[in-house]
């Protein structure tokens, strides 16, 4: 199932044009000591996926601590198992608020040793308890160019308002919904047959490149 989207992606992303912003080479960070990650993620964890292959193939100096994940039965869960990364579930619905759920995740998190952690398909919005606990270190990927089409159902807000060319973003949580300073970006055209899925997995496919690009970039930034 997964290598199977994986060939579609692939097809997909040969025919397709597109612009990453500046490449950022893992070797930046080759010598210092693999960055220790905590990922979140909700449902099907294609991101999560595409950081341990990339880790794999030392395009990224990172080990995965732990998945957090809140949707009991999400494939991402069933991913960290093949790649024997532990995870762990916090289910939202068990919490009486929001700030209660990112005090649990924080704590997790550092009990983990995480140093970098990656909203990768978290679909819940996050407070100042886990900004404050991780400064800097929160990252999210979105799929759309911010700051257009924030909030869910960024790929149909972008087909319903008729841009020619959208994309993804990697970039440091701010308190706003898909706000923060913009690590990296990759753009992608849309095509006239476009439906959400079709559009939404050839933005992954550059999400999956982009990603480890910005991990290496938010170390360094950290490290200055
Ligand atoms: C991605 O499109 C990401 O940008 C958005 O949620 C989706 C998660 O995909 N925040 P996956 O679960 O990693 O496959």
């Amino acid at each position: 199932m997964a290598s199977s989207v994986m060939n579609l992606n692939s097809a997909i992303s040969d025919s397709t044009p597109t612009l990453v912003s500046p490449t950022v080479s893992p070797n930046l960070i080759a010598t210092d000591s693999p960055v220790k990650l905590g990922i979140m993620a909700s449902g099907n964890g294609s991101n999560f996926e595409a950081l341990a292959q990339a880790i794999k193939d030392q395009q990224l100096n990172a080990q995965i601590q732990v998945l957090i994940y809140n949707n009991p039965g999400a494939k991402a869960a069933a991913r960290a198992e093949r790649w024997g990364v532990p995870s762990v579930l916090l289910n939202h619905r068990e919490f009486k608020n929001r700030e209660d759920l990112d005090r649990q995740i924080a704590q997790k998190l550092k009990q983990y040793d995480v140093e970098l952690v990656v909203m990768a398909g978290w679909m819940r919005v996050v407070t100042q308890v886990l900004i404050d606990a991780f400064p800097n270190k929160l990252i999210n990927i979105h799929p759309s160019l911010l700051p257009s089409f924030r909030g869910v159902g960024a790929v149909e807000q972008a087909l319903e308002a008729g841009v020619k060319i959208t994309g993804c973003t990697v970039h440091l949580v701010a308190l706003d919904v898909d706000s923060g300073p913009i690590l990296i970006q990759a753009a992608v055209p849309v095509l006239p047959s476009d439906t959400p899925e079709t559009l939404h997995a050839r933005i992954q496919v550059q999400e999956h490149r982009i990603l480890p690009q910005a991990l290496t970039l938010a170390v360094r930034i950290n490290s200055h």
